[in-house]
């Protein structure tokens, strides 16, 4: 059976090694394998970023930039069923939107740990924040896409999105929407497709996150590579002085291991065969470090070869590819509603 694969990155902060590693170079790995019929839709979701305040003068280019890593780390931009595109410039998302914010209960989105938490003690809360899990089911919906790789926060928004899909099709007596699979299908799926969290460096047992929050435990993309270096050799680790893969006991270990494997092509268990049961944690953190070293100087080198204009013309193709697909999808629903005859 084919399947479709769909995320959105969003394009406010940095892009950080747990975001290539965990997200992007999978979804990477997808455009370069996808079989026959399968379809990798990957979007800058820019209408997401202004849910909130952002620095209006540098979304365009931030949005730009997130292609651009992108293709620096390899995306297949030359399969035809691999789809770059930004989402506002795809009307059909915010129309959907709209007519699925009819669809969506006022007490069913206040319930959104997301909304919750970002809107926890401010003053004024966009409507546009209450309202974002409808532009993400609209999202996915366009699409019919079967798999949406992104991390647990979003549970409840894929769970959402399954709801409102389940609410139309019912009132329409018609499967208007295709549904994306259930969450632990997701979870399957990101499992095969590597399951990877990196830790921060400085506290193992939490998440990577934006530097702000973390300077030493985030290495960033475009931190000066001898810097993220250094913060790889002063990387949390313990005094069991015995190199193992085990989160439980040595997380900061295992996180080097996951990170040395990934950057150096190897499976869980190669990585921890070259060092399983060393004790020279120095010895292991300098060729970590160089791993670190070496992939960003690559990547950084390969940014700087791709000019806007590239990714704009690119960006071309993809929304008109992304529009073919996505506007019958709409008007599917217009007609179903009673917009529109034929
Ligand atoms: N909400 C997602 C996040 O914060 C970004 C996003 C928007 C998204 N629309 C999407 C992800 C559709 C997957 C599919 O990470």
């Amino acid at each position: 059976m084919s399947k479709r694969i769909l995320t959105g990155v969003r394009a406010n902060g940095d892009i950080h090694l747990g975001n290539y590693l965990g997200g992007i170079r999978p979804m990477v790995k997808q455009s370069n394998e996808l079989a026959n019929g399968d379809k990798l839709f990957m979007f800058v979701p820019d209408l997401h970023s202004i849910t909130t305040p952002v620095n209006y003068s540098n979304l365009f280019a931030t949005t730009i930039n997130n292609i651009r890593i992108y293709l620096a780390s390899g995306l297949n931009k030359d399969n035809e069923d691999v789809y770059l595109y930004r989402q506002s410039q795809i009307s059909a998302h915010s129309e959907l939107s709209w007519l699925l914010s009819c669809f969506g209960y006022f007490g069913e989105l206040s319930r959104m740990t997301q909304f919750k938490d970002k809107s926890e003690g401010k003053a004024n809360v966009s409507v546009g924040l209450f309202s974002y899990p409808i532009l993400m089911a609209a999202d996915i919906l366009l699409y019919s896409a079967d798999y949406i790789p992104v991390g647990d926060d979003q549970k409840q928004h894929i769970e959402l999105t399954r709801d409102l899909a389940i609410r139309v099709n019912n009132k329409f007596d018609k499967e208007i929407f295709k549904l994306p699979k259930k969450w632990s299908k997701q979870l399957e799926f990101m499992n095969i497709d590597e399951g990877v969290r990196i830790r921060s460096l400085s506290d193992s047992t939490k998440k990577m996150s934006k530097s702000i929050d973390d300077p030493k435990g985030t290495i960033l993309l475009k931190d000066n590579p001898l810097d993220a270096a250094k913060k790889i050799m002063r990387a949390e680790t313990d005094n069991l002085m015995s190199i193992d893969w085990n989160w439980e006991n040595q997380p900061g270990i295992t996180n080097l291991l996951q990170i040395y494997s990934l950057l150096n092509d190897k499976t869980n268990e190669e990585a921890t065969n070259d060092w399983k049961g060393g004790d020279r944690y120095g010895d292991f953190k300098k060729v970590v470090a160089g791993s670190v070293e070496t992939f960003l100087m690559d990547f950084q080198s390969k940014m700087n070869t791709i000019t806007d204009q590239e990714i704009l013309d690119i960006l071309v193709k993809g929304e008109q590819k992304a529009r073919e697909i996505s506007t019958p999808k709409l008007k599917e629903f217009q007609k179903a509603v009673g917009l529109i005859k034929n």
